[in-house]
């Protein structure tokens, strides 16, 4: 029978960003889970779009953890980028740690596409996707395919619209 393409697929970003959560409401629904914790280390799920089957890694965001994220730079062929838009204070930090990966060498010279989610849009305090975007500077982002997208992973708003662009780039 039609089997989906299956791709693998990094989901990075600061802790309490809302990966796992983002990543929960995209899983078919007797599969997501009832309560999200912080990840430990990380967590390999896996969702399908229109045309792909995703495995991704849910990278823990922690401080402490964060080392482990370049060990899946290389077999990853999408980075799917969580910000908390209402966390303004810690932007520069998402920033660092986005800079850091895109300077490094399994990720430097590949044509990866990169999702954003500018997620916690639902929040008063959050900022705009545009907003967003100029603060992480996305502009500088070269030979890489981007695109943003507010979310709110609380409701699932943003998110179809984001994993479809994904498909396409990947597809
Ligand atoms: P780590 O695993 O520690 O790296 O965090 P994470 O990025 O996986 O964040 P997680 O999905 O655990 O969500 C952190 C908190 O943010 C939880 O309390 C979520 O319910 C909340 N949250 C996630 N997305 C949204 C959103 O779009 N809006 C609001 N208001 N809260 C959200
Ligand atoms: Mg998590």
């Amino acid at each position: 029978g039609f089997k989906k393409k299956e791709v693998h697929v990094l989901c990075i970003g600061l802790d309490n960003s809302g990966k796992t959560t983002i990543i929960n409401q995209l899983k078919p629904k007797d599969s997501q889970y009832e309560d999200i914790v912080p990840t430990i280390g990380f967590s390999v799920e896996k969702f399908a779009s229109s045309a792909l089957s995703f495995t991704v890694f849910d990278m823990s965001g922690q401080g402490r953890y964060r080392n482990l994220w370049e060990h899946y730079y290389k077999d990853a062929q999408a980075v799917i980028f969580v910000v908390d838009s209402s966390d303004k204070l810690r932007m520069v930090v998402a920033k660092d740690e986005m800079d850091q990966l895109l300077s490094h060498s399994d990720i430097k010279n590949r044509r990866l596409p990169f999702l954003f989610f500018a997620n916690k849009m639902d929040l008063r305090e959050a900022l705009s996707s545009v907003k967003v975007s100029s603060m992480m500077g996305l502009e500088n982002l070269q030979n890489k395919p981007w695109h943003i997208c507010a979310s709110n992973a609380l409701t699932g708003e943003g998110l179809h619209e984001g994993v479809e662009w994904l498909t396409d780039q990947i597809r």
